[in-house]
């Protein structure tokens, strides 16, 4: 091999070096400097493929070549880590700045959650109740028509099922209890022949046109005491404190004559209008009053159905409706608002 050759790879060596140089410099992103990393120092770039040449160099040109080309590597290496620790940090810089954070913009507000008015009334109900002595009893939400019709005294045909407006399954004795009824026969044929204090807290579902007063769904909580000796009076009483310990003591209410075919005699109790407070207005139909509950002493054959001797036993019962009751509370005009998912209505409850 002759000098020339040798002086020809040695000017290809600095010719490299000189444009590796001003690329690295123009290389303005991570990216762009690992592109230029495979065409000069990689396993298929210029300096590499110098180097695989030197084979057909001289012994004593190779090691002067050889040398010349792994000072240029390392010194291409070592430019190559500057300038891409430079371009990490402007990256990092640039980035920061983007994702900057005005402090001076005002905070996004935090939406906490609320009880929901049914949930909280409920809660006031159960309290109240425990306070006389009743405890909670689950009964199932479907139902057969014998619990929720027929051991409540309403035979097939009974004139008085239309009271109710049912949701039926495929299965014509299977249905969507209308009420929290059927939890009293429940109850009864579970505890007979002890005494019973229980509430009865659940959902209902009526096929009736939803109106601001009236839903498809919603809740009720049943009452039920079994005993010896419970008379009219003893349920006058406790509904009384009820309504004092709900509303406030001496909030005005009144029993009012009613029909249910599963108490006798039947009630409807009503409170004086929370809103007008009896005077008078849109909410209370301008009657003055708001009917809370339905109530009465148990039918002597829903007793018998339960499996207690009406001449032994009598005792009395009540429904409500909760989303009735917190629609007086917390002066709500539409109960169409407690199920439409609307967080805004948690706000009403303060
Ligand atoms: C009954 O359902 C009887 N089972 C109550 C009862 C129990 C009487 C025990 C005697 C002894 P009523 O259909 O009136 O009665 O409903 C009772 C309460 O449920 C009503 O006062 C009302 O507060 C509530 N309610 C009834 N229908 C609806 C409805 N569609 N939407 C919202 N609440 C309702």
């Amino acid at each position: 091999m002759s000098n020339t050759v040798q002086q020809t790879l040695l000017e290809q060596l600095e010719q490299i070096q000189q444009e590796a140089s001003i690329a690295l410099a123009q290389a303005s992103t991570t990216e762009e400097t690992r592109a230029w990393h495979s065409e000069y120092l990689g396993k298929k770039g210029r300096l590499t493929s110098i180097k695989r040449n030197l084979g057909g160099l001289s012994a004593e040109e190779r090691p002067l070549v050889g040398k010349q080309a792994n000072e240029i590597g390392n010194a291409l290496q070592g430019a190559l880590e500057e300038r891409q620790a430079a371009l990490a940090l402007a990256e990092l810089e640039a980035a920061r700045n983007k994702e900057q954070v005005d402090i001076t913009l005002p905070g996004r507000p935090q939406t906490l959650g609320k009880i929901h008015p049914t949930t909280r009334v409920l809660h006031d109900i159960y309290a109240i109740f425990g306070s006389l002595g009743f405890q909670i009893y689950d009964s199932p939400e479907v139902e057969s028509d014998e619990y929720n019709f027929q051991f409540l005294n309403m035979p097939p045909g009974h004139p008085a099922r239309d009271m109710w407006d049912t949701f039926y399954t495929t299965d014509p004795e299977v249905l969507l209890r209308t009420h929290t009824s059927p939890g009293q026969i429940h109850a009864m044929r579970q505890y007979a022949p002890e005494t019973i204090r229980v509430i009865l807290p659940g959902k209902c579902y009526r096929y009736e046109p939803v109106s601001a007063r009236s839903e498809t769904m919603f809740y009720q909580v049943e009452g039920l005491a079994v005993g010896k000796n419970i008379t009219f009076s003893d349920l006058k009483g406790v509904i009384t404190s009820f309504a004092a310990q709900l509303y406030g003591e001496g909030h005005a209410m009144r029993f009012r004559k009613s029909y249910f075919p599963f108490t006798e005699p039947s009630v409807e109790v009503d409170i004086a209008c929370v809103l007008c407070h009896g005077k008078g207005c849109h909410i209370c139909k301008h009657s003055g009053w708001l009917e809370i509950m339905g109530a009465g002493m148990v039918n002597p054959i829903v007793l018998q159905y339960g499996g207690y001797d009406p001449a032994e036993y009598s005792g009395f019962a009540f429904g409500m409706g909760p989303e009735r009751i917190a629609m007086l509370k917390y002066s709500i005009d539409d109960i169409r608002y407690f199920y439409s998912n609307d967080a805004r209505f948690l706000d009403r409850i303060g």
